[in-house]
């Protein structure tokens, strides 16, 4: 795969995709994920294989430039279209072209990618990630090392009681049954 010959392509794409994400972020809380139609499913187990390595490992895009609520809200939130747009108006793909060709496809259809999820707690359970990112809790303790990941998989299975517990009580966070379930 090749790199730019310098940062500043990046840059400038960088810029353009902000202004194009931004009007398009306004509602944080709105289910993007949660699309009615039901996903068409590629090899990748995802309806457009997305790859995390190329994104934020060689191109190094930082994970809140696209989870823009991790900091503020109790979900960590997925990129709309418009985001991913900002660049794939110009960047065509080099590897897996008819992947953008999808992704331009959602695009033109104003439809959200119907992403399945793939981390998810029990419905009785709440899980703030706000409160982690403001304790300095890194992405990589409870997703492993996503800037190495291609296709996001769960690496902490399951999402257990005992798992959670076991950092409580390790960091000396709380343990009242009523932060977590109510
Ligand atoms: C800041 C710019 C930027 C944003 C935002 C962005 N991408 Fe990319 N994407 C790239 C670059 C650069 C590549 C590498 C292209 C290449 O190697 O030809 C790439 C590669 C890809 C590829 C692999 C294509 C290939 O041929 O290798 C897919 C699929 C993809 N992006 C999907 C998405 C989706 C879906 C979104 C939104 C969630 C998104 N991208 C957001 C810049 C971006
Ligand atoms: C260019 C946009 C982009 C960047 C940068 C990005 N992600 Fe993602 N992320 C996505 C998209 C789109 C999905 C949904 C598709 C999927 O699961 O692969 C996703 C899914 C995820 C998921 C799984 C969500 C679920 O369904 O449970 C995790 C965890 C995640 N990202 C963590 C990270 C971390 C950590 C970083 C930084 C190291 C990061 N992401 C950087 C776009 C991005
Ligand atoms: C303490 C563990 C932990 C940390 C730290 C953490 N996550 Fe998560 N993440 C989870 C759990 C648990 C879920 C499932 C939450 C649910 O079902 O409500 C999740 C879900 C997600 C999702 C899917 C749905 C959504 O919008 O919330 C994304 C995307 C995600 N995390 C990205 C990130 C990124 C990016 C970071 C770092 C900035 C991060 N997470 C830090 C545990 C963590
Ligand atoms: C890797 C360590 C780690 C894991 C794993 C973890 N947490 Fe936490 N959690 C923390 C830390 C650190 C805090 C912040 C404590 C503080 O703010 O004083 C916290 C805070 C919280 C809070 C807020 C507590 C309060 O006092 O209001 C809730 C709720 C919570 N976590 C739920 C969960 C759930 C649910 C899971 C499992 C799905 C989980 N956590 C997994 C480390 C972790
Ligand atoms: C740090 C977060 C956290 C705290 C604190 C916590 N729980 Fe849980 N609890 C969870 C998670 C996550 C699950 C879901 C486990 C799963 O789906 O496998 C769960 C599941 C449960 C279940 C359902 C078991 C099952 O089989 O699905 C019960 C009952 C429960 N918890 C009771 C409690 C009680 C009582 C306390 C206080 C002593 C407590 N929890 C404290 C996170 C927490």
């Amino acid at each position: 795969m090749k790199k730019p010959c310098s940062s500043l392509p990046l840059a400038m794409l960088l810029v353009s995709t902000l202004v194009a994400s931004l009007s398009a972020q306004e509602d944080p809380t709105q289910e993007q994920t949660e699309a009615a139609a039901p996903a068409e499913i590629g090899p990748s187990g995802q309806p457009i294989a997305f790859p995390h390595d190329v994104h934020a490992g060689e191109y190094e895009i930082d994970c809140q430039y696209c989870h823009f609520s991790v900091e503020r809200s109790m979900r960590a939130g997925i990129p709309p279209v418009a985001t991913c747009i900002g660049c794939h108006a110009f960047v065509a793909g080099s590897q897996n072209p008819e992947e953008i060709t999808r992704l331009r496809e959602y695009a033109d259809r104003q439809e959200a990618i119907p992403w399945n999820r793939i981390y998810k707690v029990a419905d009785h359970v709440q899980f703030p990630h706000m409160r982690h990112i403001a304790a300095g809790v890194e992405c990589s303790n409870c997703h492993g090392n996503v800037q190495e990941i291609e296709v996001i998989q769960q690496v902490n299975q399951p999402l257990s009681m005992g798992w959670c517990l076991g950092c409580h009580i390790e960091s000396g966070a709380s343990r009242d049954c009523t932060v977590c379930h109510y």
